[in-house]
């Protein structure tokens, strides 16, 4: 990727994230501004490849976008995963919200007792010449009885972060910030992108 799509020297802190998400726009945001990098929102619909692999589908997504664009994009792909439930609903995580919703797989769970889960985010970062290098971040926790808290979006009314009290949605912005997939994600992002850019 060096200094291979960025040619001006105000570009080399700013970068494109594609997606239609803004509580996902904004938990970047907020992950990389202390590293002093801008991201932009380029909200523009990509396509969304069926695997199980989350980095798979956010790479096909880049590259997809960064040949249309033709500039250096970022794409991120996350998903829940629920032990009891053998991963489910994992890569199909936006599918299953949309379709059954929190109180479809809260039903799911049942009275089960195991009720670990994680959430992951994979991210890729992709030149129009397509060279790529991608991210990860996970974090483990426990699905909650019922939903509670109404901030943030997706499933966070239900999980419980391992080593907190409340769920993501109770906790609000700083709170998920400390713990989330896509805050450690981003944040590795951001030590290789200023380690190699600068
Ligand atoms: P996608 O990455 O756009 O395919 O969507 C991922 C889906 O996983 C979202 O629609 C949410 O249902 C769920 N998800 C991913 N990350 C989070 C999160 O931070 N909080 C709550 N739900 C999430």
């Amino acid at each position: 990727m060096h200094g291979e799509a960025d040619t001006s020297p105000s570009d080399k802190r700013t970068l494109w994230f594609v997606t239609q998400n803004h509580h996902k726009y904004q938990e970047a945001r907020r992950a990389l501004d202390p590293f002093g990098i801008t991201i932009l929102m380029l909200s523009s619909p990509k396509t969304e490849i069926q695997s199980t692999s989350l980095g798979e589908i956010a790479r096909f997504a880049a590259e997809e976008a960064a040949k249309k664009h033709n500039r250096t994009v970022l794409v991120e792909d996350s998903g829940l995963f629920v032990k009891a439930l053998n991963g489910f609903p994992g890569s199909f995580s936006s599918y299953v919200y949309a379709t059954i919703g929190v109180g479809g797989l809260l039903r799911l769970m049942g009275r089960q007792t195991r009720r670990e889960a994680y959430f992951q985010a994979s991210l890729a970062l992709v030149s129009p010449r397509g060279s790529s290098v991608e991210f990860s971040g996970k974090v483990h926790g426990t699905l909650s009885h019922k939903s509670a808290g109404v901030q943030g979006f997706g499933f966070d009314p239900i999980f419980v972060p391992r080593g907190a009290r409340k769920t993501f949605a109770q906790g609000g912005a700083e709170f998920k910030d400390k713990y989330s997939h896509r805050a450690i994600a981003f944040r590795k992002l951001a030590l290789w992108y200023i380690g190699t850019k600068i």
